[in-house]
């Protein structure tokens, strides 16, 4: 089946005549908005959603919300990650509630810090953690500490790849072997091929000629691309990007923020990973704004070295609110009872279903699309094989479909990530939710193909 793109945009037109018709409320609002925050949202990219403007939100439980024209929603965005866990799960909604009471922020430690840092010394392996607000900044931390201590100028990313708004990180590669800022990168600093190098995922001979400058400091991986779809490593590739990064005196830093979708100890756990420093964010404290970075011994022995107290804090890693104790205890009941291995045996499967039902689809209408499953999150792309790298997943994207299909599902009471086809499951993400998808998505490719 091809898609007829007439069709696609009179339906696109229907679909947004119906968003407007039913979201009343929320374009008052919204209207509202247009005269006091630039585009009428919080944040500029809220502008992506694919209705005329953005559901405006009354509240949010488990794995549905309500918007305030009294749309109920089934939520696989759930925040992009940072409510995995489901929303106001009971037991973080305590701890954070007894928090509140007793003190929020106070720049010194809280027990619950300790308490931490040793769950997840045993999740990921890592000896050593530190917490910051939000997984950008944890990135940027780990980079500003492995450019210390190796001494050298670079990071590696990969293609297409998201780490947050680290400015090293925008860097796309051209056809013909450079590489640039990445498009719609606001205002660089400097161009990024100044800070970065940049080669495909699952490429290792590429990875082996960026490394041997000498003058990488670490590479930033995620360890499955999930930013661009799904990318999963080839066998083997994890094995040589560990043993090229020791070969060639970088550090490698495995950021688990949408990883952790694999187990409770994230992807590195699960493929017995052996990175230096690893971090985490999003749904760490349900919600609460807060991240935590790791790294090993031989790394802290290092930092440890070069540390002068008189200088402490002056050298770009800071964040006065990172550390509160209101964090600290969200992260501390989101890791002690919602990010559990017994809440991942159910969210898991529940992917799988999620899966199994839009491949019966894609079959079915015989259409050239895949499925891609990682733990608890499942995405389709719009392309007939897997992607093995970031411009093979970037190229398979389909801006005016991905928003057709995201306004289909939106109209009809289910949230997808706005930036491309995800659906994540969190422990309150029931079999009804999942099917009822299946269901809509089914209707929306019958309606594209008649
Ligand atoms: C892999 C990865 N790392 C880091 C981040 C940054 O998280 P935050 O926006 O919470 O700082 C993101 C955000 O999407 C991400 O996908």
């Amino acid at each position: 089946m091809t898609i007829d793109r007439t069709r696609l945009k009179s339906l696109m037109e229907r679909e947004q005549k119906r968003f407007v018709a039913e979201h009343q409320k929320s374009k008052s609002i919204y209207d509202r908005g247009k005269k006091s925050l630039l585009s009428g949202v919080p944040m500029n990219w809220m502008v992506k959603w694919p209705g005329a403007f953005p559901p405006v939100v009354r509240e949010a439980q488990g794995a549905n919300f309500f918007d305030v024209d009294g749309n109920r929603y089934v939520d696989f965005c759930l925040g992009d990650t940072g409510a995995m866990t489901g929303h106001s799960p009971f037991a973080a909604t305590k701890a954070i509630e007894e928090q509140v009471k007793r003190g929020i922020t106070l720049m010194l430690p809280s027990e619950d810090c300790v308490f931490v840092a040793e769950e997840l010394q045993q999740r990921f392996g890592l000896t050593f953690w530190q917490f910051a607000l939000t997984a950008t900044d944890a990135n940027r931390f780990s980079i500003r500490l492995a450019r210390h201590i190796t001494g050298r100028p670079k990071i590696l990313v990969f293609n297409w790849c998201y780490h947050g708004t680290v400015d090293e990180t925008f860097i796309t590669l051209h056809p013909d072997g450079t590489s640039g800022p990445r498009r719609g990168n606001i205002g660089p600093p400097v161009d990024p091929s100044v800070t970065t190098r940049v080669v495909e995922f699952n490429d290792v001979p590429s990875l082996e000629k960026a490394l041997a400058h000498g003058d990488v400091a670490c590479v930033l991986a995620e360890p499955a691309l999930t930013n661009v779809g799904i990318v999963h490593p080839v066998a083997g590739y994890h094995q040589a990007l560990r043993e090229l990064t020791r070969k060639y005196g970088t550090l490698l830093i495995i950021d688990e923020t949408h990883t952790i979708c694999a187990g409770p100890g994230g992807y590195t756990r699960e493929a017995n990973l052996e990175p230096d420093f690893l971090v985490f964010g999003k749904p760490i404290g349900s919600g609460v704004p807060g991240a935590a970075y790791g790294f090993t011994q031989a790394v802290a022995d290092m930092i440890s070295k070069s540390e002068n107290l008189e200088d402490c804090d002056t050298g770009g890693i800071g964040g006065t609110l990172a550390g509160n104790a209101l964090s600290l205890a969200a992260m501390r009941a989101t890791l002690a009872k919602i990010l559990t291995k017994e809440n991942f045996d159910r969210m898991i499967p529940m992917a799988e279903r999620w899966a199994t039902g839009v491949e019966k689809v894609i079959k079915d209408f015989s259409l050239p699309w895949h499925v891609t499953q990682l733990g608890c999150r499942a995405e389709y792309l719009f392309g007939p094989n897997h992607p093995k790298n970031g411009s093979e997943a970037h190229n398979a994207m389909d801006f005016e479909l991905e928003r057709f299909m995201h306004l289909y599902a939106m109209n009809r009471g289910i949230l997808l990530t706005p930036f491309h086809n995800m659906a994540l499951m969190s422990p309150a993400t029931a079999a009804e939710d999942v099917d009822y998808h299946s269901k809509v998505f089914r209707e929306a490719v019958r309606e594209l193909a008649s």
